[in-house]
């Protein structure tokens, strides 16, 4: 029996986590859950879950929450908040596996700390490696952490290179290319955040669904994946396949070329980051390939998704400047995701923040969380000017 802790329970990624974990309860057991505000939810997972710990990263929503669990006294669980509760409990000597799915830079010091205490990461989390990349990976070595990639396309690529990475040239993420993948850029323009968050093959939460849009997400992927695959920006390639069937592909120098196929559901992902290096069931319906043909790709417009550009660039330039994308990235998004500014103004921001701040070698936690500081203000500069 693993003892399991889901940062970010109450999101998209905790929802199919828990629902994996519902077919297996001779597996695995619930040990704690975070969230950071939504106590509501958080109170129904307590009483059906029962978990030892719990941690509400606002320091209201945890009081909420105990105070309505002290009336219920449906849930005897410990309700903490803050994140070094969070890091804690990443670590805490009875965790086995971390599924990190926190939402954004606020996931980081929590993946890290996993890392750090030698945990199994199912890592969904891609800002970690965005911003921290470096200090991330060598706390996993450091440490002997076991790190499972919780993307679609990571999954892939980690499942097809089962056999090492000798004589590999490339690898190829897929990406959906999103709702507009056919729109003209001119009608960009006055998309609004519910035409953004509405992916044509994909249930996920609001911030990664516009990133897919914008296909921002499939830039912060390219970093994800130079970090765990160890391979530099020109052994990287994104396609365009509006399926999302095949979910990304590793081309070796003789010819071959591996791909993993599934239906798009991220329970598949989830399954076998806790089943690995074994499989068990996850609830997904096999594959009909007959049923999704033709399957199509193309090369992505990089006029159009200008983000993915700006994700290549940053991850060429190095250093602090992919926490400047993200951070800048974060800011422009929420404020689309508010109707503050328009659709094609986030790549607009984020190429702006990029050119403002100097960017600097990192080699503390300490250095991204100022970068990472000093991107946002200046992303919210841009924003107010
Ligand atoms: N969804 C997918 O299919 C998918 C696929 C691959 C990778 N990912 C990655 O997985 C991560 C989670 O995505 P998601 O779609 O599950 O997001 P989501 O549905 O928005 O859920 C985010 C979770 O993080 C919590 N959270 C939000 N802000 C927080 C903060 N400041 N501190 C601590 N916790 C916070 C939320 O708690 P509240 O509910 O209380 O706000 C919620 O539990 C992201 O990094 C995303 O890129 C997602």
């Amino acid at each position: 029996m693993k003892n399991i802790v889901i940062l970010g329970a109450t999101g998209s990624i905790g929802d199919s986590t828990l629902s994996v974990v519902d077919l297996h309860p001779d597996k695995f057991n619930i040990f704690a859950l975070s969230a950071h505000t939504n106590w509501q939810k958080m109170q129904a997972l307590c009483e059906k879950y029962h978990p030892k710990f719990v941690v509400m990263t606002e320091e209201k929503s945890a009081n909420k929450l105990q105070q309505s669990l002290t009336q219920s006294q449906a849930s005897n669980c410990a309700v903490l908040s803050g994140e070094e509760a969070l890091c804690g409990l990443a670590a805490h000597a009875e965790t086995d596996f971390v599924m990190a799915a926190i939402v954004g830079a606020a996931g980081m010091a929590s993946s890290l700390a996993a890392a750090k205490a030698g945990k199994r990461i199912m890592l969904a989390n891609k800002e970690s490696l965005v911003l921290a990349g470096d200090l991330f990976m060598q706390a996993v070595r450091d440490n002997n952490a076991e790190l499972i990639p919780v993307d679609s396309e990571h999954s892939a690529i980690f499942q097809c290179l089962q056999n090492g990475q000798t004589g590999l040239s490339k690898i190829q993420l897929t990406a959906s290319g999103g709702p507009f993948l056919h729109t003209p850029i001119e009608q960009l323009k006055t998309i609004t955040p519910n035409e953004a968050c509405a992916h044509p093959n994909w249930s996920m939460g609001r911030k990664i669904s516009v990133d897919s849009a914008t296909m921002m997400n499939k830039g912060l992927e390219v970093i994800e994946a130079h970090y765990l695959f160890n391979l530099p920006a020109e052994n990287i390639e994104v396609v365009i396949h509006p399926q999302s069937i095949v979910h990304s592909s590793v081309y070796y120098q003789d010819g071959s070329t591996l791909s993993q196929l599934g239906n798009p559901d991220m329970r598949t992902v989830i399954a076998y980051a806790l089943s690995y290096p074994d499989r068990m069931t996850s609830g997904v319906a096999p594959l009909d390939l007959a049923g999704n043909s033709p399957l199509e790709f193309y090369t992505p417009d990089l006029d159009k998704f200008a983000c993915l550009r700006l994700a290549f660039e940053a991850l060429k330039q190095g250093g602090s400047a992919m926490g400047t994308l993200n951070a800048a990235n974060e800011v422009a998004v929420e404020h689309f995701l508010n109707n503050k500014i328009g659709f094609l103004e986030i790549a607009k921001i984020v190429e702006r923040t990029l050119n403002t701040v100097q960017h600097t070698y990192i080699t503390s936690l300490e250095a991204i969380v100022t970068n990472d500081k000093i991107a946002r203000e200046t992303a919210q500069r841009i924003i107010n000017a």
